[in-house]
């Protein structure tokens, strides 16, 4: 029943335009029609990365990307003038925070695992690499687009916990963001204002984008890019289905689905897609999250109970019924971490925001 509702899922997913290999499909080599080589074996029928989807109100411009990049880090944001979006989406920590559920304001510690406070959030930190592509976001689906999830944190007490509108009365009051606005959108008497600082900050988080990784240079045609264990590890996320789900090449879907992932201590009553749609078969659903960029971003799942990305991988594949030699585990994990690992366009962070305010600390990281 849960196999068949996925695949019959999956098959609206492919006719929604995405297109994957089925199981067991054999090697394919498609030439790109670029005139570049042809692509080495697949297990799946090659796709190529895909145009980012951006709103026609929003075009991405510099001066826009820039603004957001300042607010993502500016502490204004919050109760406490301490925690900003980067508390829980650094990028140290492949922007997420290493934290099983994450610690809003008037917590203690700097980002990252030492951090503890009395406000923690329900669920994990999803990263935001590629979240241009996301479609709905959060893990219930619930906010339409990135523009409209940037209202999520002010409202939710255990994140910034304030309110926006005075946010951006205390941004209307410094000249440099002034200037800022100003410059981003130049067509508006009065460019301060709580739509604006959405857009700007939904630009920023365009610009995560991971699309040269390993698996893509040798799908553009450079065979020795992915090591012979990737390359057995690609193979089985195709023969255990993983695809259909986490299809390539963003190894993620808009899909929703029960992972049978047990419940965080502290949030027995998580309903999933649930709480967005009241749909009594979306309960303790959870979207889809990409394979890409995972190396940085434990522990996993909505509830952030599972450590390693080898366990998480033995889980997913204990799901499907499957019992996984050391070996295959292994392999798997090599393509995830290996094979579909990109930062070269990590954010710069910046020394100092206009608020004058202290840029939230990251703790130490030994880097995996
Ligand atoms: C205290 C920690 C915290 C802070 C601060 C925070 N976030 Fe998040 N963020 C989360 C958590 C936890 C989720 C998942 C919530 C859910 O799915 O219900 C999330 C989800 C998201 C998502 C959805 C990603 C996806 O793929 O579903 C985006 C985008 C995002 N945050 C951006 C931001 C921005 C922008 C800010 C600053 C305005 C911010 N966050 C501040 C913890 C935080
Ligand atoms: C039916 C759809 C489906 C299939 C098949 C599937 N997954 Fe998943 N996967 C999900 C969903 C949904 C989640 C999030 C579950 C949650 O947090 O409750 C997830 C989470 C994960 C995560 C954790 C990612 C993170 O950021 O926390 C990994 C790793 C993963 N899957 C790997 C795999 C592997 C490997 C396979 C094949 C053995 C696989 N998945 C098969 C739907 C699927």
């Amino acid at each position: 029943m849960q196999r068949s509702r996925a695949l019959f899922a999956s098959a609206l997913w492919l006719l929604s335009g995405a297109v994957t290999g089925c199981g067991g499909s054999g090697d394919r080599s498609v030439d790109d029609g670029t005139g570049s080589a042809a692509t080495p074996p697949l297990p799946w029928a090659f796709v190529p990365f895909p145009e980012m989807p951006v709103p026609a109100d929003n075009p991405i411009t510099k001066a826009k990307t820039e603004l957001g990049l300042l607010l993502f880090y500016d502490p204004i944001v919050s109760t406490d003038r301490e925690v900003a979006c980067v508390t829980c989406h650094s990028e140290l920590w492949g922007m997420s925070d290493g934290l099983p559920l994450s610690v809003g304001v008037d917590g203690v510690g700097p980002v990252g695992t030492g951090r503890e406070g009395p406000n923690k959030t329900r669920r994990n930190s999803p990263t935001l690499w590629n979240s241009a592509w996301r479609g709905p976001v959060f893990w219930d689906g619930r906010a339409e687009t990135l523009e409209e999830q940037v209202l999520g944190p002010f409202e939710t007490p255990e994140e910034l916990g304030r309110n926006v509108d005075e946010v951006v009365a205390d941004l209307a009051g410094i000249p440099e963001y002034r200037d800022l606005f100003s410059a981003a959108f130049p067509d508006d008497a009065e460019p301060v204002t709580v739509i604006n600082l959405q857009k700007a900050v939904a630009t920023f988080e365009r610009t995560l984008v991971s699309n040269r990784a390993a698996y893509d240079n040798y799908v553009r045609g450079d065979e020795g890019a992915l090591g012979e264990e990737a390359v057995r590890g690609m193979y089985l996320l195709d023969e255990l289905g993983c695809v259909s789900c986490h299809v390539p090449p963003l190894f993620d879907s808009p899909l929703y689905e029960d992972r049978r992932v047990p419940a965080h201590p502290d949030v027995p009553d998580d309903l999933g897609r649930f709480e967005a749609t009241s749909i009594d078969e979306d309960r303790t659903r959870f979207r889809v999250p990409s394979l890409r960029n995972l190396r940085e971003s434990a522990p996993y799942f909505h509830t952030g109970t599972v450590e390693t990305l080898e366990e998480a991988i033995a889980h997913e594949a204990g799901v499907d019924g499957r019992t996984l030699t050391e070996d295959e585990v292994r392999a798997i994990a090599k393509f995830i971490v290996a094979g579909l690992n990109d930062e070269t366009k990590k954010p710069v962070r910046p020394l100092a925001v206009p608020s004058g305010l202290q840029v939230p600390l990251d703790g130490f990281r030994i880097p995996r």
